[in-house]
């Protein structure tokens, strides 16, 4: 595997592939790598010739200092994995060669709308520092394919926008939640969780099972997402949202809508835990 911190080098390695017509796909990350992230590197290299994986831990994303402070880096453990994931290219810039100006200085991509709801709401900036950052790393490798999963749902929605309407030339793909045991989504966050908290972090996914089901009974979408704030505060959590919208673009779902997802957002202590769940409908239910 190549490993290199500086944009000219990581400019010329891949030109030299793309030269040769070897197709590349990027899968951006912020480190602590774990199953979630090797099964995006698996969809990327189905994609492409050439898997770059980038490690960069965006402190433009960050809404809460304190999270950022807290972010696990831990680079060494990650470059054994990519390594033995045979990706081509791991690119792990600093902070100052990606914002020489700092990040608040720098020109921002705000995607309109869809970025203020839900995650938007109760992470003020977070998706315009997520938007920025990708748009500079697709500018910088410009890969043809990129993954992302789909535990950030509304990320993966905001960042298909961004590549529409900005006619940037990368294809999106996304790759399924990967789950402990017990059904918990995977995330560089879950280390946080103390070992007498970690059986009730499974409550978001077991609330997501059974607002599927009610769905699917023809219950009514409010009652739904009652039923699942409820069950969550007396699981001992702290919720943010527990709402069912469009899968294709978050608006609110109506009864008849056949592609929703849900998405929940908790906490438990001081972790915030997300997941979501796709759910396809019968129109005639
Ligand atoms: O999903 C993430 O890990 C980050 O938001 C991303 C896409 C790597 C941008 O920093």
């Amino acid at each position: 595997m190549r490993e290199t911190a500086r944009l000219v080098e990581l400019r010329s390695l891949v030109q030299g592939w793309r030269q040769r017509h070897e197709r590349v796909a990027l899968v951006p990350t912020m480190g602590h790598l774990h199953e979630g992230h090797r099964a995006l590197i698996r969809e990327a290299r189905q994609r492409a010739d050439r898997v770059v994986v980038s490690i960069f831990v965006n402190p433009m994303q960050f809404d809460d200092p304190k999270d950022l402070e807290h972010y696990p880096r831990t680079l060494a453990t990650d470059r054994d994995i990519l390594v033995r994931d045979n990706v081509d290219l791991l690119f792990s810039p600093t902070v100052e060669s990606i914002y020489p100006q700092g990040p608040g200085l720098s020109t921002r991509v705000h995607v309109t709308g869809l970025d203020g709801i839900l995650e938007g709401k109760y992470r003020p900036g977070h998706f315009e520092g997520v938007a920025t950052i990708v748009c500079k790393l697709f500018n910088l490798v410009q890969p043809d394919d990129a993954v992302f999963g789909e535990k950030d749902y509304q990320q993966l929605l905001i960042l298909r926008r961004m590549v529409a309407d900005l006619d940037i030339p990368v294809r999106i793909h996304a790759a399924p939640i990967v789950r402990e045991a017990d059904g918990l989504a995977m995330s560089s966050r879950n280390g946080r969780l103390p070992e007498n908290d970690r059986r009730r972090a499974v409550a978001p996914y077991k609330a997501l099972l059974r607002a599927e089901d009610l769905l699917k009974q023809g219950k009514s979408i409010n009652a739904i997402e009652r039923a699942g704030t409820d069950a969550l505060e007396h699981a001992g959590l702290k919720v943010d949202y527990f709402a069912i919208r469009r899968a294709d673009d978050l608006g609110n779902a109506q009864v008849n809508d056949t592609a929703v997802v849900i998405l929940v957002a908790a906490w438990l202590g001081n972790v915030r835990l997300i997941d979501c769940l796709p759910v396809y409908l019968n129109a005639n239910r």
